[in-house]
Parts: structure tokens; C-alpha cells; sequence
């Protein structure tokens, strides 16, 4: 399949063959369609070049990319956009990129007038005061039903015959809604397979370097993620140990001031890190408020990233919560003027620091940072008890533990490439216990993609681990 623009009579040419699955992508006319399939099969891809084909194929069509968060597109399907699917197009100029202004947000133009505008979730008011032709929901298991639901009312600006919401993802528990839909017959589910993909199999179904090379990565997943990730299946991860956990529930939206800025978490909540350490496990480190009068902690910062050392971790964490301020002064002894640069905080200072038992990690946090840190209760079943019961939620549907959207610092590039969990909310859906070969479950949690979990046990064990007698907090020392 190609498409062709032109610029000054020169004919532009760009060229995708899609096979199985996203040939079907390209094809479909249902209102609503989801393709769904493992790891890398080239679902993003198909979309995105759909939505081109759409766009360059009628004058003024509007389309939109569109993501759980605004930040976390820039780094996934915006990288494909570019790279791939409108390179040609945005090197003639027959699209050019806008930034986008307070009224108006970020999008692509054509040149037949068609657009493509950019947005996240989180941030929906310019994107969604607008109608669209054509949507595009990247990773659409992490969106709710109420998102699905209020994108379609968006999808009514009838340039093209059809109106489409169209959403990719890798597949999720068995009983996910969006599962649920696509058995219901509302939205049309169409699979998508490695072999679809010509970087990994070629015409005749045999696999390239390139494909071998990513489906070993893939064959070195575990659990629920190889099933989901390398197979493909919808299935939910077996004895999951915080099945109170429902992204729906304990992931806050951020509140926006007018110029689409975040508002901070008030002052008064106690400020809280908590650190695991890690180097070829990831490092996380996790900033928490805590709400003392309502009793409710808010995970609002996460630094979760391999392969980098504690000084770095150290200065990336001073540089988010400090700045430097100089001050100018008289010196009148010696009757010069004199700078003085003043390190200053921008949040509240934490009130304690609570680390996994690594000395030297915490040695070289504290000479780097100039903070105290102290070591956490470890123990992992009270552990687990105590932040279930926060997890929990009350006759009114509140919890006691929330994480913040689009909490993560930064995305762990390494991590990513080999389908690792890159952050907290990531690995909630896949803790297990361990599960004996005979099928028991066991009352031990797998060691394994743990790292965020840990730090949100000890940030609760360190808030609701009182009351028990002295000679058991012995015992954790
Ligand atoms: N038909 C194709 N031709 C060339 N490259 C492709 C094709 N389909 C996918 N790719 C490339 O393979 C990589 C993975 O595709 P992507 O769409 O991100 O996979 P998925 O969304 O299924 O994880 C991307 O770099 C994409 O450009
Ligand atoms: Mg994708």
C-alpha cells in the first residue's frame, strides 16, 4: 500500500505493506475497533498509518492521537509517527507540525487541510472541545469506559463516510472491560501476530535477525507478562496479591490551573521517600504525601530506572525538589557586593527518608543528598496485610492509598525495550504469589518485577505498623 502527496509537482512517496491483522486495521469501517495482539507486532504502526491514509485521502478530515497521558505518547507512538509513518510527508513540508497555544492544542497539518491533533487524557480540554473524523487510542487498556465513552461523543465531524475510534493494546486480564466489550460484539476485536510484522518475519513466515533477536527478549518474560506479551492472550495473572487494586479506583487524575500547569498537593500533607535500591534491578525511589487528618497516602513521584548509580539518582531527585536562588548582599567591612547562593526547597522537605537495607546505597544517598535516612520494616506478609487494608475501599468507594497519574519521572529506555515493568502502576497488575507445581498458591510473593511494590509496603508499614509488640519490631531490625 502507498500513499502519495505532492509537493511542487514532485510526487512523495511512502510505502507500508500491511499483513493479517493490521491489513484488517486498514480495512474496517466499524465505529469502534480494538486490535489487540502481543508485543511488537506492528498494531501502533497500522494505526497510525490508517489515520495518514484517512487524512490525505479527503480535504479537512480531523483526526486525533490520543493516550491515557500526554507525556506518555511523546515517547511511543509519536516516535513511530514521525519517524515512520509521516517522515516523507514532514520532510516536503505537506505536513507541518503546530505546537499548539492555550485555546488550541499541539497537531499535525496537511496541506489538503486535514489535521492530526496530539493529546493526553489527562489534560483533555482543548482536545476534547473539538470533533473528530478518526481516533486513535494508543494502549486503550489503560483508559476507563467513561474515556471511551466520552471520545465518542467526539466522533461526529462527518468529512469522511465513516467515523471511527480505533485503539491498539497489548492484551490485559480476561475480565477487562474492553475484553468484555469486544466479546459483547460492541467493538470489533481483531488479532494481530508477530508474523504480521515484515521487520520480524519476512513474506514467507520466516523470522529475520531483527526478529530473532526481539522474540528472545520476548522469551525471557515470565509469568502473565509472557502470556500476554509473547502469546498474546488475554489472561489474568494467577493469585494476584493486591487484587484491590483497580487503576480506575487508586489512580488520581491531577487537578490543572488555567494555564494547563499541575497543582501541587497541598503543603501541610507530610512529604515521605522511600527508596529500593538497584542497579540492574531498577532503582525506584518514591515520593509520598501523606494526609494525616483524612489518613490517606498519595504516591505523587516515582523515580523508577535501571542501570544507574545513586549519586545520579541522588542529584536527579535534589534537582526536581530544590532550586538555587543567589542573593545579593552588601559586604560594608570590605565595602564590596557579594553573591550568596541558597539551595531552596520547592516542596516540603520529607519527613523521613525509609530505605531497603542497603548500607552503602544509603551511604552515598546521604552524603549526596545531605538527608538522614532510615532503614525500612521489611517484614513482607504485615507488609502486604497493611497496605491491602489501604488498598481497600470503604462503603463510599474510597481508599486509603492513591497513586498520581503520570507520577514517573522519567521512562526507563532499557527497561521498555526489553517489556519490563516501568513503573509502579505496571507492576501491580502482574505481583503474584508463587503458585506450587501442583497449583497451590503459596503465601510468598514472586521476587520478581517487585521493586515499586516494595517501596509502597514500606511506605505503609511505616505509617500502620504500630501497635504490635517491641519484640516483633525486634525481630525486623
Ligand atoms: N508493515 C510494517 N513495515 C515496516 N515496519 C513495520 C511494519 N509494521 C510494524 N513495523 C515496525 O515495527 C516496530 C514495532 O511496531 P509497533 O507498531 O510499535 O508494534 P506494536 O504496537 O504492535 O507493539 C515499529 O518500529 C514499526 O515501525
Ligand atoms: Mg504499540
Amino acid at each position: 500500500m502507498t500513499a502519495t502527496a505532492t509537493k511542487k509537482g514532485n510526487p512523495i512517496k511512502h510505502i507500508y505493506a500491511p499483513r493479517g491483522g493490521c491489513l484488517e486495521v486498514f480495512n474496517s469501517r466499524e465505529e469502534e475497533v480494538l486490535v489487540s495482539g502481543p508485543a511488537g507486532t506492528g498494531k501502533s504502526r497500522a494505526c497510525l498509518e490508517k489515520l495518514m491514509a484517512v487524512c490525505l485521502a479527503t480535504p479537512n478530515v480531523r483526526g486525533l492521537i490520543l493516550r491515557k497521558t500526554q507525556r506518555s505518547l511523546g515517547s511511543t507512538a509519536l516516535v513511530t509517527w514521525r519517524n515512520f509513518v509521516i517522515k516523507e510527508a514532514l520532510q516536503t513540508g505537506d505536513v507541518v507540525y503546530y505546537g499548539g497555544s492555550q485555546q488550541e492544542a499541539a497537531q499535525y497539518r496537511f496541506k489538503n487541510g486535514s489535521t492530526v491533533t496530539v493529546g493526553g487524557l489527562d489534560n483533555p480540554t482543548r482536545i476534547m472541545s473539538s470533533e473528530y473524523d478518526i481516533v486513535y487510542v494508543q494502549e486503550a487498556t489503560e483508559i476507563t469506559i467513561t474515556d471511551l465513552e466520552f471520545i465518542k461523543t467526539r466522533l461526529r465531524n462527518w468529512r469522511t463516510s465513516f467515523q471511527q475510534l480505533i485503539m491498539d493494546c497489548n492484551p490485559a486480564g480476561d475480565k477487562h472491560w474492553l475484553k468484555l466489550r469486544c466479546n459483547d460484539g460492541v467493538c470489533k476485536l481483531i488479532e494481530s501476530r508477530h508474523e504480521d510484522n515484515p521487520r520480524l518475519f519476512d513474506a514467507e513466515g520466516n523470522v529475520t535477525e531483527k526478529g530473532a533477536a526481539y522474540i528472545a527478549i520476548l522469551d525471557n518474560l515470565t509469568g502473565v507478562r509472557y502470556k500476554r506479551l509473547r502469546l498474546g492472550l488475554w489472561v489474568s495473572a494467577e493469585g494476584i496479591v493486591y487484587e484491590e487494586f483497580d487503576p480506575a479506583v487508586h489512580v488520581l487524575k491531577w487537578d490543572y490551573d488555567e494555564e494547563g500547569n499541575r497543582l501541587p498537593l497541598p503543603e501541610e500533607w507530610e512529604r515521605y521517600w522511600v527508596i529500593d535500591f538497584g542497579y540492574m534491578h531498577p532503582f525506584v525511589l518514591k515520593c509520598y504525601a501523606y494526609d494525616h487528618e483524612e489518613d490517606v497516602i498519595y504516591m505523587y513521584r516515582e523515580i523508577h530506572m535501571t542501570q544507574r548509580l545513586v549519586e545520579e539518582h541522588a542529584s536527579q531527585i535534589m534537582s526536581i525538589v530544590t532550586r538555587k536562588e543567589t542573593t545579593k548582599w552588601y559586604d560594608h567591612f570590605n565595602k564590596v557586593e557579594r553573591e550568596r547562593t541558597e539551595v531552596v526547597w520547592i516542596e516540603p522537605k520529607p519527613t523521613a527518608i525509609i530505605c531497603d537495607h542497603d548500607a552503602e546505597g544509603r551511604k552515598t544517598f546521604e552524603k549526596h543528598t545531605g538527608l538522614g535516612t532510615q532503614r525500612a520494616l521489611k517484614a513482607v506478609n504485615d507488609g502486604i496485610d497493611l497496605h491491602k487494608a489501604r488498598l481497600k475501599t470503604d462503603e463510599n468507594g474510597d481508599a486509603r492509598f492513591y497513586l498520581m497519574d503520570d507520577a514517573l519521572v522519567e521512562q526507563d529506555t532499557w527497561a521498555r525495550e526489553h517489556l519490563l515493568p516501568t513503573c509502579t502502576e505496571e507492576e501491580y497488575a502482574t505481583y503474584a504469589w508463587k503458585v506450587s507445581p501442583d497449583g497451590r498458591i503459596q503465601n510468598e510473593p514472586v521476587k520478581r518485577d517487585d521493586d515499586g511494590m516494595d517501596t509502597d509496603r514500606y511506605m505503609t508499614m511505616h505509617l500502620d505498623f504500630k501497635g504490635k509488640a517491641r519484640v516483633t519490631m525486634l525481630d525486623y531490625a
